[in-house]
C-alpha cells in the first residue's frame, strides 16, 4: 500500500507506470460500503486509488462539518490487507483549493434544486468543486460511487459531460447492515437503540415500493411519514418521488418512467438519506 499526500508525486508514480486506475472519493470514516467499492475497483483497475479527504465546502452545517467521523488509522489499517497496488491519498486543503476554500458555482439544472439541493444549501456545488480536483489530481479511468448517493452520482455525471473528463463513472448498490439500514459514515454516530430504530427507514421504503401503484404521492409520503415518526427519535426531513433522468418530484406515479424514492430522516442528531428504486 502506498500513501501519498501531493497530486505531483501520485501522478509521476502512475505515470511511470502507465496502468489503468480506478478512484474511489471518500470522506474517511471507511465502512463495508467502501470496501465493496476497492473490491469493484480492483476487478477492473490495475491501481486503486482510495482518497480521503474532508470536504468543508459541501457541509452547509459547521458543526456537522467539525463532528464529521474521522479515523484515519483505523481506514488505513481497513485498507492495507486488499493489495499492494492500493494507493491512499491524502490531500491538504491546498491541494484541492489552490486559490482557497471556495467552492465553484456550476449550472446543474433541475438536478441539484430537490432533495439534498433543496435541504442543504451550496452541497453539490461544493461536492462538484472536489469531485473536479480529484479527477484532475488523479487522472482515473473510472470512479466509483455508491447508490445511496444517487443525486450527487447524477451530478456527478453531469459534471464529467459539463467538463468532458475522460472518467467513466461506475455506479455501485448500497451495502445495507443486516436490519436493511443503509451503510454510512454517519452511522457511526448512532448508538445501538438509535441503530435499530433507523432500520425502519428501509423497511418502509420497501413498503413504499409494494403499494405505490395503490396511492398518490402525497398519501404515500403521509404512510412513510407516520410509520417512520412511530418513533419520537425519528423525523422525516423531506419524501420525495422523482424520475431518475430529471429528480424532479412528481404527484402522480405515470408508468414506464424510471422512478425513485428519496428520503432525508434525522435519527435524533445524525441525519441519514436512503432512496428506493420504484421499477
Ligand atoms: O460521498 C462522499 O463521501 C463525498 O460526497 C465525496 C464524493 C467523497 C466528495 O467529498
Amino acid at each position: 500500500m502506498l500513501v501519498f499526500k501531493t497530486s505531483l508525486k501520485l501522478k509521476k508514480f502512475l505515470n511511470s507506470k502507465g496502468v489503468s486506475v480506478g478512484l474511489i472519493p471518500t470522506m474517511g470514516a471507511l465502512h463495508t460500503g467502501h470496501l465493496s467499492l476497492v473490491e469493484r475497483a480492483f476487478e477492473e483497475n490495475d491501481y486503486v486509488v482510495i482518497s480521503i479527504y474532508i470536504n468543508p465546502t459541501q457541509f452547509n452545517n459547521l458543526s456537522d462539518f467539525k463532528n464529521y467521523p474521522q479515523n484515519q488509522k483505523k481506514d488505513i489499517s481497513l485498507l492495507k490487507p486488499f493489495s499492494k497496488k492500493i494507493i491512499v491519498y491524502i490531500p491538504e486543503n491546498k491541494e484541492i483549493y489552490p486559490d482557497g476554500i471556495k467552492s465553484n458555482s456550476y449550472d446543474f439544472g433541475s438536478l441539484d434544486q430537490h432533495m439534498e439541493g433543496k435541504f442543504r444549501d451550496n452541497h453539490f456545488n461544493g461536492v462538484a468543486t472536489v469531485v473536479e480536483a480529484l479527477f484532475k489530481n488523479t487522472t482515473p479511468n473510472k470512479a466509483y460511487f455508491g447508490e445511496k448517493d444517487f443525486q450527487q452520482f447524477k451530478i456527478i455525471k453531469s459534471l464529467v459531460e459539463q467538463k468532458r473528463i475522460n472518467t467513466k463513472l461506475i455506479l455501485c448498490p448500497i451495502v445495507r447492515e443486516k436490519n436493511g439500514l443503509a451503510l454510512s459514515s454517519r452511522n457511526k454516530h448512532l448508538n445501538s437503540s438509535q441503530k435499530k430504530l433507523a432500520s425502519s427507514i428501509h423497511f418502509t421504503l420497501k413498503k413504499i415500493k409494494r403499494i405505490y401503484d395503490q396511492y398518490d404521492v402525497n398519501e404515500l409520503e403521509k404512510i412513510f411519514i407516520d410509520k417512520i415518526e412511530d418513533s419520537k427519535q425519528l423525523k422525516v426531513e423531506y419524501f420525495c418521488i422523482a424520475s431518475e433522468n430529471d429528480l424532479i418530484p412528481i404527484k402522480n406515479i405515470v408508468n414506464n418512467k424510471n422512478f425513485r424514492v428519496f428520503v432525508a430522516v434525522y435519527v435524533g442528531q445524525t441525519r441519514l438519506i436512503d432512496n428506493i428504486k420504484l421499477y
